[in-house]
């Protein structure tokens, strides 16, 4: 079932029918800023494990909790430090979840057994709206069957979880495209892990030091080479290549926001390749940023073309609509035009690796 529902001024009817769903234990897919989420009542373990199984997703990975405010952030909190209320205050409601030790109300379910809880007030009229309605925190990951690409639609949401969803509150295109970041403040200095729309010199702005996993290796996107082990990284470390392999964290799996057809970031050699396949009548998508030399299958017939933003925040909120639309239309293979690598870009890096990543 689908309700449209204004982004900007969303009817409270709707919002309503919505939270009322929540209470009574099932699922609701909704808008927030970065991509669709789907909902399920935080404090009810039968709920959230309802996610778990329309998702497929693995039962050791944690689920974030949407709440209303920070005051509702710290009540599901054993600990709230300093810096949690200085982040809290310069990016919420905004895309930055804080991992946060739990208090015991929240179900082991949530938390994939873990000691923490992730944490973060969504920027989005319809999810604060469901949030207020509701009364109840929410548990909610990406509205998506696991390690498949992020939904920025009701559309995408439909395309991946039609019939295990009671509700899909549809508010158009979500704005971020990218999920938020993750940031870990158990640990001294806070670690980022999952980069997203709050890059890290924004993080680092208002807490100083930040830690990242080690991905600053020299091997390019689409290496062989066996990662590195990650280690800890002093803020000041210049940001000049992209993610070279997943965190070891949970859930952070290094195959991840894929697609269907196999994702190439493209260079001198695999161009070739690419000539080669669609001499063979494979069919290519390409993602093409603008500026870049001609591309030698540029103008081959089985290749369809989108034109990415050559900006970060326009490449963010178009990349994964970008995917599914290739998905759609049953390309074998999508390349893509490496971005450039400063902070800004990193979270785009970090999902183009994942989904192009293969066993
Ligand atoms: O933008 C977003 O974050 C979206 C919207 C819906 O809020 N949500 C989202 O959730 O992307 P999900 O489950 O697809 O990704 C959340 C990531 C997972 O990789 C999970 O492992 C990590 O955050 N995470 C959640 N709770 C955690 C915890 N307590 N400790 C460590 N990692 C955690
Ligand atoms: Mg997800």
């Amino acid at each position: 079932m689908v309700r449209q529902v204004s982004a900007t001024r969303p009817d409270t009817t709707v919002i309503a029918e919505a939270a009322a769903v929540l209470r009574r234990g099932g699922l609701v897919a909704f808008p927030t800023e970065t991509v669709y989420g789907l909902g399920a009542n935080a404090l009810d373990a039968a709920a959230v494990q309802q996610i778990f199984a329309a998702k497929g997703r693995p039962a050791n990975n944690p689920i974030i909790v949407h709440v209303a405010d920070a005051v509702a952030a710290e009540q599901l909190a054993a600990h709230w430090p300093e810096g949690a209320a200085q982040l809290a205050a310069q990016f919420w409601p905004g895309a930055l979840t804080l991992v946060l030790p739990k208090r015991p109300e929240v179900p082991e379910i949530v938390s994939a057994g873990g000691p923490t809880v992730g944490l973060r007030v969504p920027g989005h009229r319809v999810a604060l709206a469901l949030l207020e309605s509701a009364g109840i925190p929410i548990a909610a990951p990406s509205a998506n069957r696991s390690t498949a690409v992020s939904p920025t639609t009701a559309e995408h949401v439909l395309g991946g979880l039609d019939g295990r969803v009671d509700l899909i509150l549809d508010a158009g295109p979500t704005e971020g495209g990218l999920e938020s970041t993750v940031l870990d403040l158990t640990v001294d200095p806070p670690r980022v892990l999952r980069p997203g729309l709050v890059t890290v010199r924004q993080l680092q702005e208002v807490i100083g030091q930040v830690a990242i996993a080690d991905r600053w290796v020299t091997h390019g996107p689409n290496s062989e080479e066996p990662a590195a082990e990650p280690s800890e990284e002093p803020a000041e470390k210049p940001l000049q290549e992209p993610f070279a392999e997943p965190l070891r964290s949970p859930g952070m799996l290094a195959r991840h926001y894929a697609p269907r057809a196999k994702v190439i970031c493209i260079d001198k050699e695999n161009e070739t390749r690419m000539l080669e396949k669609l001499a063979r009548g494979s069919s290519l998508g390409w993602l093409r940023l603008p500026g870049r030399p001609a591309r030698e299958f540029s103008e081959a017939a089985n290749i369809k073309v989108i034109e990415m933003p050559p900006d970060a925040t326009g490449y963010a909120a178009r990349l994964y609509a970008a995917l599914h639309e290739l998905d759609g239309a049953g390309v074998e293979y999508i390349v893509v035009d490496s971005p450039p690598h400063d902070d800004a870009w990193l979270a785009i890096h970090d999902r183009l690796r994942r989904a192009a990543h293969t066993e």
